[in-house]
C-alpha cells in the first residue's frame, strides 16, 4: 500500500525515519530529527538561491513553466489581458475573486480619488540630483512615504492594511511620474482622477501645456495589458524580498521599497533595457544569423530568452507581441521588432535553443513597446515595479495573514574560523 511519506535511512548511524510528504514537498524541520550524535543539532537542508525550496503555501498566482502557463488566482493570464482591465485584475489578485460590478466601481473610485502626493512628498522628490534614475527616485520615495503614514505601522489590523494597501497602488503612478519628469528636467503633473488608472499615468507623463492631456485609447489599453502582465508572478527575487522584510513587521511602504530595490537589479527587471541594447547593436535583419552563432559559440547571451521556471513560450511574450503590433498602428512600426521576430524564427529552429528549452521571456519584447510609446529605457524597472505593486502587496498580506510564517531567518552553514582569542593590536 502506497503512503505520503519518505523513509530516510542515515548511513552515519544506519538509523531509518519516516517523514511525511505533503503536496509533492517534505518540511525541511522533519529532518532536524535526523542526528548523527547527542550534541548534533540535526540535519539541515542548503539550498542557495531557494532552487528546490518552497518557501512559503501561496494562493495568488500559480507558473506551470513546463506548459508554458501562467494563472491568477486560476484565471488564465491570456484571458485577463483580453478581457480584463488592470484595476479589475488587481482586486482578483488581492481578494481571490474577481469584483461585481459595484464592487469594482467603489474599489475603482477608491483607488483614483487616492493618487494625490503630500506636496512634502514633492520637495523631498525636487531634492534630488537633476538627472537621478528614476528609479532610485521611486524606491526612496516609496520608502519616505512611511513616515507620512504613522498608522502605518500597525499592520497587524486588516482595516490598516486595506487602507495603506489602497494608498500604495494609487500613489506609485505619481511617484513613477514624478521621478521621470525630475529626471527630464520637465514640471510634475498632478494626477488627473477623470482619467483611468493608466490614462492618468500616461497624462503625467506626457502632459505639457495643453489644458487637459488627450489620452489615445491604444496605448491606454496597450499599457493597461503590459501592467495586467506584469501584475504578479509568484515568489520571484523582488517578491521573496517583500514577504523577507514584511516578515519582520515593518510597514508596507519600507517593505515595498525594499522589495522595489530588488526588482531594480539587472538580472531581475532590468533584462528588457539588455534585449533593447542587443537588438540596436544587431543593427540589422541580415545581421540576426551570425549573432545567433556568436550566442551559440559562447559569446554573450541571447537576451529576453530563457528563464528559470519557463521551459517552455512565456505565455506573456505570446501576448505582448499581439500588443506591439496593435501599438505600431498608433505609433509607427520600431524597425526593432523585425530584428527581434527574426531572433525568435531562427532561435526556435535552432537545436541549440530548442534542446536547452530556451524561450523567450516577457522582456523579448516589452522594450520594444515602451520605446515607442516615447518611454525612455531607464523608466523600465519604475514601468515594472508600478503593476507589480498589487502583487507585491498581495503576497505581503498573505504573508502576514499565515499562521505558519514567522520571521524570515535562514540557517547558514558557518565557514570561518573556529573560536580563537582576540589578538592586542600591538601583538599583531
Ligand atoms: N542565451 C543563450 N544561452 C542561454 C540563454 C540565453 N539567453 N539562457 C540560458 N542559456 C543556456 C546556458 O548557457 C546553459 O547552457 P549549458 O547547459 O550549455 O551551460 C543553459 O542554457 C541553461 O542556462 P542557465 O543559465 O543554467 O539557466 P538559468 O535558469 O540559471 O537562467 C536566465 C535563467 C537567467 C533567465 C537565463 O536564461 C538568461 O540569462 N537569460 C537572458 C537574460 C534574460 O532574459 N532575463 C530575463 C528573465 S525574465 C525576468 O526576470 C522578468
Amino acid at each position: 500500500m502506497a503512503r505520503d511519506s519518505l523513509t530516510i535511512t542515515d548511513n552515519r548511524t544506519g538509523k531509518s525515519y519516516e517523514v511525511p510528504v505533503e503536496a509533492g514537498t517534505i518540511r525541511a524541520v522533519d529532518l532536524r530529527q535526523i542526528k548523527a550524535g547527542a550534541d548534533d543539532f540535526g540535519l539541515m537542508s542548503y539550498d542557495p538561491a531557494f532552487i528546490n525550496t518552497a518557501s512559503t503555501r501561496s494562493a495568488i498566482t500559480e507558473v506551470d513553466g513546463e506548459r508554458g502557463i501562467l494563472l491568477y488566482r486560476g484565471y488564465p493570464i491570456e484571458q485577463l489581458c483580453e478581457q480584463g482591465t488592470y484595476l479589475e485584475i488587481a482586486y482578483l489578485i488581492l481578494n481571490g475573486e474577481l469584483p461585481t460590478a459595484a464592487q469594482l466601481e467603489a474599489w475603482t473610485h477608491e483607488v483614483l480619488h487616492h493618487t494625490f502626493v503630500h506636496e512634502n512628498i514633492k520637495e523631498l522628490m525636487q531634492a534630488f540630483r537633476y538627472d537621478a534614475h528614476p528609479m532610485g527616485m521611486f524606491i526612496s520615495t516609496v520608502a519616505a512615504l512611511s513616515s507620512f503614514y504613522p498608522e502605518a505601522s500597525d499592520v497587524e489590523s486588516a482595516e490598516n492594511r486595506r487602507y495603506l494597501i489602497t494608498r500604495l497602488i494609487a500613489k506609485v503612478p505619481t511617484i513613477a511620474a514624478f521621478s521621470y519628469r525630475h529626471n527630464r528636467g520637465l514640471p510634475y503633473v498632478y494626477p488627473n482622477n477623470n482619467l483611468s488608472y493608466c490614462g492618468n499615468f500616461l497624462s503625467m507623463i506626457f502632459k505639457m501645456s495643453e489644458p487637459e492631456y488627450r489620452v489615445n485609447r491604444t496605448l491606454e489599453q496597450a499599457l493597461d495589458i503590459l501592467f495586467i502582465m506584469h501584475a504578479d508572478h509568484e515568489q520571484n527575487c523582488s517578491t521573496n524580498a517583500m514577504r523577507a522584510i514584511g516578515s519582520s513587521r515593518v510597514d508596507p511602504f519600507s517593505a515595498l521599497a525594499g522589495a522595489a530595490a530588488a526588482l531594480y537589479g539587472p538580472l531581475h527587471g532590468g533584462a528588457n533595457e539588455a534585449v533593447l541594447r542587443m537588438l540596436a547593436q544587431i543593427g540589422d535583419v541580415r545581421q540576426v544569423p551570425a549573432f545567433i552563432e556568436r550566442v551559440k559559440s559562447g559569446e554573450g547571451r541571447l537576451m529576453g530568452f530563457g528563464h528559470r521556471v519557463y521551459k517552455n513560450y512565456d505565455p506573456r511574450a505570446r501576448l505582448i507581441k499581439r500588443v506591439a503590433e496593435q501599438v505600431f498602428e498608433v505609433t509607427g512600426r520600431n524597425p526593432l521588432i523585425d530584428i527581434a521576430v527574426e531572433l525568435e524564427r531562427i532561435a526556435l529552429q535552432d537545436d541549440y535553443f530548442v534542446s536547452r528549452k530556451l524561450y523567450p521571456n516577457v522582456d523579448f519584447y516589452s522594450g520594444i513597446i515602451y520605446q515607442v510609446m516615447g518611454l525612455p529605457v531607464d523608466l523600465f524597472p519604475v514601468l515594472f515595479a508600478i503593476p507589480r505593486t498589487v502583487g507585491w502587496l498581495a503576497q505581503w498580506e498573505e504573508m502576514i495573514m499565515d499562521p505558519e510564517q514567522k520571521i524570515a531567518r535562514p540557517r547558514q552553514i558557518y565557514t570561518g574560523p573556529a573560536q580563537r582569542d582576540y589578538v592586542p593590536l600591538k601583538k599583531r
